[in-house]
């Protein structure tokens, strides 16, 4: 589980954002951690404790005089036992306190008696988020070395539209997540395809593969969570955009290609997993292909798609180039064969039939210096131990290793 063994108190202060406060809590418990709520007296109007304890499994803390703690020091007591305090949703006022140190409540106590990361989650109105005063606190804050998630842009409870809204549970709960994870790829900017392609016959038909593309999705989801800048190309797929990621959608090889070849000058590290179609046919019908009822077929002729991976790597400066191969057998074979022809430093390799839509996989790794193979893992864990073992081996500023 994402976030097994770790403990988080959720500060809640007051704001209509309140209420999605119920679905992080129960997206952060889900993934295994241990949730103490303690909210501000403004909190209580948006959303009652009684809720919040039902949801977390534990009693909510609102005062300073709780005299539940053995030593009467909830302040001390709750920020030690946490791995991170979040305040969400944070409101303009308790910026404000945070930033200037004041604390005249359990939670801001809390937050300056700290020995934790803090991570604040803005939700105002946007001109009380574009107000000059909020500006400075929210950057003192973060020269503090607080860590701001958020805010979102669109409408807002008071009929507003604009800066200053909550990011969505399912957000905050990914950028929380993030947070746990290793920078390992700190300011390094990944470039990744995923998903399969899908090349036109005529105006309805095509070929495609079963490439799911959750394997190139988990990959640009670790990256980007080991502080990576990503950009994910990725064909046609029924997956969320992940957490942090820059999303380009193509359909065919030589879109996916072009928008490859465009983006290539700002990669250091290209990760090459989708299953990019060999052939489209040479010439697309305009309209959808009748039968002709008289048992005659069509007849198509193919030309080769780029190999994207393949051009990229022999540009005259490329980026750390990695890519994937998916065999149907014989990978040790295979897999060496298809590192050097492909002219990549790291290949790495699994058994197609098996990972296509699989939601684990196995696979192996091809260099020049010989093969490591990774255990069996669900596909986000892997990505994450495949970021680590890229990351060990990129250099810092890209440029090819190929030896
Ligand atoms: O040749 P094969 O398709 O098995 O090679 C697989 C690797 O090459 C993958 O990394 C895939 O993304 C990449 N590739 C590519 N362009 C192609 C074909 C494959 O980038 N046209």
């Amino acid at each position: 589980m994402e976030l097994a063994g770790k403990h988080l108190v959720l500060g809640l202060t007051g704001g209509i954002a309140c209420y999605k406060i119920a679905e992080l809590t129960r997206l952060l418990t889900k993934a295994g951690a241990t949730v103490q709520i303690v909210m501000t007296e403004a909190a209580t109007q948006f959303i009652t404790p009684v809720t919040m304890q039902a949801l977390s499994g534990r009693p909510v803390y609102t005062s300073q005089w709780d005299a539940r703690m053995p030593n009467n020091m909830p302040h001390i007591d709750l920020s030690r036992e946490a791995d991170a305090i979040v305040i969400v949703p944070a409101s303009t006022d308790f910026l404000a306190k945070l930033a200037q140190g004041r604390c005249d409540d359990l939670l801001s106590t809390l937050c300056i008696a700290r020995d934790c990361p803090l991570l604040v989650v803005p939700a105002m109105n946007r001109q009380m988020w574009q107000n000059p005063a909020t500006q400075r606190n929210v950057a003192q804050l973060r020269a503090d070395g607080v860590e701001v998630l958020g805010p979102d842009s669109g409408s807002q409870a008071c009929g507003e539209v604009g800066d200053g809204r909550m990011i969505e549970p399912e957000a905050a709960f990914e950028a929380i997540c993030a947070f746990f994870q290793p920078k390992f790829l700190c300011g390094q900017r990944v470039l990744i395809t995923a998903g399969p392609t899908f090349e036109p016959l005529d105006s309805v038909r095509g070929i495609t593969n079963r490439s799911s593309g959750k394997m190139g999705f988990a990959l640009a989801l670790a990256a980007a969570q080991a502080g990576a800048d990503v950009h994910l190309v990725t064909g046609p797929v029924a997956l969320d955009t992940p957490w942090g990621v820059y999303r380009e959608d193509v359909q065919t090889a030589q879109q996916m290609h072009d928008a490859v070849m465009a983006a290539t000058p700002d990669a250091d590290i290209f990760i090459a997993v989708a299953a990019v179609a060999d052939w489209r046919v040479d010439h697309v019908a305009e309209h959808k292909i009748k039968k002709t009822g008289d048992g005659s077929l069509p007849t198509f002729s193919f030309v080769e798609n780029p190999d994207i991976l393949a051009t990229v790597a022999k540009l005259p400066n490329p980026p750390f180039c990695v890519g994937f191969a998916a065999e149907s057998g014989d990978l040790d074979v295979y897999g060496a064969e298809k590192r050097e022809r492909k002219g990549v430093p790291l290949l790495i390799g699994n058994l197609g039939p098996l990972a296509f839509g699989r939601d684990d996989n196995e696979v192996m790794l091809f260099e020049a210096s010989g093969t490591t193979p990774l255990p069996r893992a669900g596909k986000l864990d892997l990505a994450r131990t495949l970021i680590a073992e890229i990351a060990k081996r990129a250099p810092k500023t890209g440029g090819a290793l190929l030896s």
